[in-house]
């Protein structure tokens, strides 16, 4: 039944490269117009652009003919394949001069059926832009679109080939061009080069990205509020210096244990907790939706009986383990003080708190590697600091340096957002409550924090939660049908949108549809109509 569960940190990389647009695909069809004929796509017909500060290095173009995209045979629900696509590809490196940084922007423009709209796409983990994975997707509904390298090896996973300029120094520049600076360069390339092209400027500019992306959306939203009309900033990788080195919590817990539990204690604590907590919300459902009103102990477990997932054996829960997942909800704190959010109970603890066996059955924690990079190369600037003898108390000093080092550069949490809502910009976060790698509640903290400056926050950025829904997608949740559909609405018509439908992948056979609402509203079942329909849910101050 919970298959989602089950997931392995792979997976969850595999989730954060791929997830990374985070605007569903479309039912809506590419559109053709045989008639117009396609710009000459060539360097001689596109000029090198301006970019203050930066020196463009080449800058070169050629059509690209019946390009395709296969998302794989193993299809996760909303996974697309792209065919047939034809753009103009330009490819332009430049460096910010004195710098020595070199980086690589590709912006892509549909030979055909251009939709007058220009769109930056962003990254996921350490990577700054996703390229052809994000590309395809934004040609294939008419969107002349651009991706950055921002200066490094696109690489989800880890930041080892470009943090450091040597061991104790970390690279300062790229650093900067990761967490800002090629982002806006990205926007003002990527216009002029389409402006260039099809002869005049896009009418609209939106952002799309999810995690990495998610934060780099409202980056461009907080420090460049002209870049974008409309932004998309999903599940987003903000308060990066608090959140990620606490992504480690779990394995600091348990070094501290000196215990790796199997992962079918957690599936089978977590299936507990989904059972205690699953009806809060009024809904049946295997999905904890009133997240802040489970109060499950795993303790309560301790000595009882469970059946392993994996092999079939029946076990005793340890204390161990109820301890460990008590502190993965919890999250980290020094003492009594709380550093950072934790996980939702229901939530895969497979991202986090992941362990594995040696073939001669030894058990270990398996750090999730983006955060493992953070507290080596960042924090540390040690590429061989070893990261298991971190006790509880070096943690608090660990995340109290990442937020003095770095909070400026890569927070991406400045509540401010007047600028963006002068310059008539217009945004939507969305965030998965299963969330296995970015605490949801970091998200809320922050939106609740641009409400204490701004009560009217909803008439230009708006926030939704996703029962269920996992990073950037996944988990049995169902998630937005179309959130750009409705970014656009608001951006080019006016039109607020007040929820998004969704969709869930097959559960059983059934696949059901229940809105999301703006928070701080949520969607509560009518008590009456199908549950599984979105017209049964209506839009309300509380489950309760
Ligand atoms: C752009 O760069 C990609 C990746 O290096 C390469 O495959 C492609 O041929 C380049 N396109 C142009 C127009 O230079
Ligand atoms: C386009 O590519 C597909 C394979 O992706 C191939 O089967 C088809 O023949 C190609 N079409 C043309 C016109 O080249
Ligand atoms: C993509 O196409 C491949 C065959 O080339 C097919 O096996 C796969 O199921 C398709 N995936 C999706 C999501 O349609
Ligand atoms: C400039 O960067 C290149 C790699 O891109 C490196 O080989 C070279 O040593 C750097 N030069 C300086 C002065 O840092
Ligand atoms: C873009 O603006 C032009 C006028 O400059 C208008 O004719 C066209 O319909 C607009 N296209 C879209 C997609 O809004
Ligand atoms: C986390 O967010 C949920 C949803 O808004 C809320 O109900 C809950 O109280 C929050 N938890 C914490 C610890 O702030
Ligand atoms: C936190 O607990 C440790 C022992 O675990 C103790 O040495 C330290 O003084 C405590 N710190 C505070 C601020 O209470
Ligand atoms: C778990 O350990 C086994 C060897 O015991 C290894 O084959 C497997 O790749 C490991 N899995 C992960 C995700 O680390
Ligand atoms: C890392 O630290 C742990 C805990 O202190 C220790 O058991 C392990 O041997 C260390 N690993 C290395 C490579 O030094």
């Amino acid at each position: 039944m919970f298959q989602f569960i089950i997931w392995v940190s792979l997976c969850c990389l595999w989730q954060l490269a791929y997830g990374m647009p985070s605007a569903a695909p479309e039912g809506t069809v590419r559109p053709h117009s045989s008639s117009a004929a396609s710009p000459p796509c060539s360097a001689l017909s596109i000029p090198k652009p301006e970019l203050f500060g930066a020196e463009i290095i080449s800058l070169s173009a050629h059509a690209v003919h019946n390009y395709s995209i296969d998302a794989g045979a193993s299809s996760t629900f909303r996974a697309q394949n792209y065919t047939s696509l034809e753009f103009c590809q330009v490819n332009i490196t430049y460096t910010h001069s004195g710098t020595n940084d070199s980086i690589h922007v590709q912006v892509w423009l549909p030979l055909s059926g251009w939709n007058h709209r220009f769109m930056g796409t962003g990254g996921g983990g350490y990577a700054t832009g996703a390229f052809d994975l994000a590309l395809a997707p934004a040609i294939n509904r008419g969107y002349a679109a651009a991706s950055t390298d921002g200066g490094h090896v696109v690489s989800v996973a880890t930041a080892r080939s470009w943090a450091l300029a040597s061991p104790g120094n970390v690279n300062q520049y790229l650093l900067l061009d990761f967490a800002s600076k090629s982002l806006h360069d990205m926007a003002v390339l990527g216009k002029a080069v389409t402006e260039s092209f099809y002869g005049k400027a896009p009418n609209y500019s939106y952002w799309d990205g999810c995690s990495t992306g998610g934060r780099q959306g409202l980056m461009e939203a907080q420090r460049y509020p002209n870049d974008y009309h409309g932004i998309l900033a999903a599940a987003p990788a903000i308060n990066w210096p608090k959140f990620l080195p606490s992504e480690s919590w779990p394995q600091v817990v348990m070094n501290e244990e000196h215990v790796y539990p199997d992962q079918c204690e957690f599936d089978a604590i977590t299936a507990e907790a989904v059972k205690a907590c699953d009806s809060i919300d009024g809904v049946k459902d295997g999905i904890i939706a009133a997240t802040g009103l489970c109060h499950f102990d795993p303790h309560s477990l301790v000595g009882q009986s469970f059946t392993c997932n994996t092999d079939g054996t029946k076990r005793l829960y340890s204390n161990a383990a109820a301890t460990i997942v008590q502190e993965t909800w919890n999250g980290p704190h020094k003492n009594s003080t709380t550093l950072w959010y934790g996980l939702n109970p229901g939530t895969s603890l497979s991202g986090l708190a992941f362990t594995n066996r040696t073939v001669a059955g030894i058990s270990y924690g398996v750090p999730f590697p983006i955060s493992d990079d953070w507290i080596q190369l960042f924090v540390k600037k040690d590429p061989s600091f070893n990261t298991t003898s971190i006790t509880a108390s070096d943690f608090a000093s660990i995340f109290h340096q990442s937020y003095q080092e770095y909070e400026s550069i890569m927070g991406t949490d400045d509540p401010d957002l007047s600028a963006f809502r002068n310059a008539g910009g217009k945004m939507i976060t969305w965030h998965g409550l299963a969330d296995q790698l970015i605490f949801p509640n970091g998200t809320v903290d922050y939106y609740q924090r641009v409400m204490a400056v701004d009560s009217k926050v909803r008439d230009y950025y708006r926030l939704f939660l996703a029962p269920g829904v996992g990073h950037c997608g996944g988990g049995i949740g169902p998630t937005p049908d179309d959130q750009l559909g409705a970014l656009i609405d608001w951006v080019e018509h006016g039109t607020a949108p007040s929820m998004l439908s969704t969709t869930s992948p097959p559960v059983a056979g059934t696949q059901t549809h229940r809105p999301l609402c703006v928070y701080p509203l949520v969607a509560r079942w009518d008590g009456i109509g199908d549950s599984t329909k979105g017209s049964s849910y209506k839009c309300s101050a509380s489950y309760t």
